[in-house]
């Protein structure tokens, strides 16, 4: 790790709005967003992902702020018949320039795996979209000591075949499943061990210089009160955020995190 990694490592404060807002309603609270965020420094970035129906508008509301636009999920191939899916040219297009890949909800409830990640994280980044991979354990393998090795294996699995050029363009984001939604957060210090576990897997793959730069977000449950103390860990380079971002002060408390 380098002596100073915030220096090279801008935090991301992400916004995951899930099944959440037509686009009028979307639309609204990225107005919100806007006025409270205006004046933002450019130290840190800020993104918002709206439901695929909402990119349009929240783009347009959104457009010449310093809050980028990400999509929840993203397809593999360019086009074809794969109805109900998405194209990394049509989220660009729309105004996108981040995409989550991998969230827990896709895998655990849509039968994502590993491999089908991995193909969307490199169309994502064949494209010039940067994407947001999550990982994370479930309270099941976290009880039965395993959340490391699951960890590592989501990110080998997604990471394979990558070279450092294509790492550099994404971000991980640390999801224990148990935390998303509960309300129950991981404590800094457990997410900060599985934050540096990460960064170590990453550079064995492809070397101390590019898991330096690599951005990890935590998320699950991440709140005004408790990223402050998130953000203190030296791993720790953002979060991914659900709940808390669909409110303007709560994600803007969050954005403006003192560490
Ligand atoms: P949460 O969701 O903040 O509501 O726990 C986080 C996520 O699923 O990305």
């Amino acid at each position: 790790m380098s002596d100073n990694p915030r220096v090279s490592r801008k935090p991301v404060i992400a916004g995951n709005w899930k099944m959440h807002g037509t686009a009028a309603e979307a639309r609204r609270l990225a107005a919100g967003l806007r006025q409270r965020l205006a004046g933002k420094r450019g130290d840190r970035e800020i993104v918002v992902a709206p439901p695929y129906t909402a990119l349009g508008a929240v783009a347009d509301e959104l457009s010449g702020t310093p809050i980028e636009i990400g999509a929840q999920n993203v397809h593999w191939e360019a086009r074809g018949a794969f109805t109900g899916e998405i194209s990394a040219a049509m989220l660009l297009e729309i105004g996108c320039r981040w995409v989550i890949v991998g969230h827990s909800e896709r895998r655990q409830l849509f039968g994502e795996t590993d491999e089908n990640v991995k193909r969307r994280a490199r169309a994502a980044i064949a494209a010039g979209l940067a994407p947001i991979v999550c990982v994370g354990e479930t309270l099941a393998e976290r009880d039965a000591n395993r959340t490391l090795e699951v960890v590592e294996r989501q990110l080998r699995g997604a990471l394979l075949d990558l070279g450092a050029a294509d790492i550099r363009s994404l971000c991980i984001a640390y999801e224990p499943v148990w935390a998303i939604g509960t309300g129950r957060t991981a404590t800094p210090e457990q997410a900060e061990e599985v934050h540096a576990e990460i960064r170590r897997v990453v550079a064995d793959l492809v070397g101390d210089e590019t898991s330096d730069r690599l951005r990890i977000l935590y998320g699950g449950s991440v709140k005004p009160d408790n990223i402050d103390s998130l953000m203190k860990e030296p791993d720790i380079d953002g979060a991914l955020v659900g709940g808390a971002s669909l409110e303007v002060e709560s994600f803007a408390r969050i954005v403006e995190f003192r560490s």
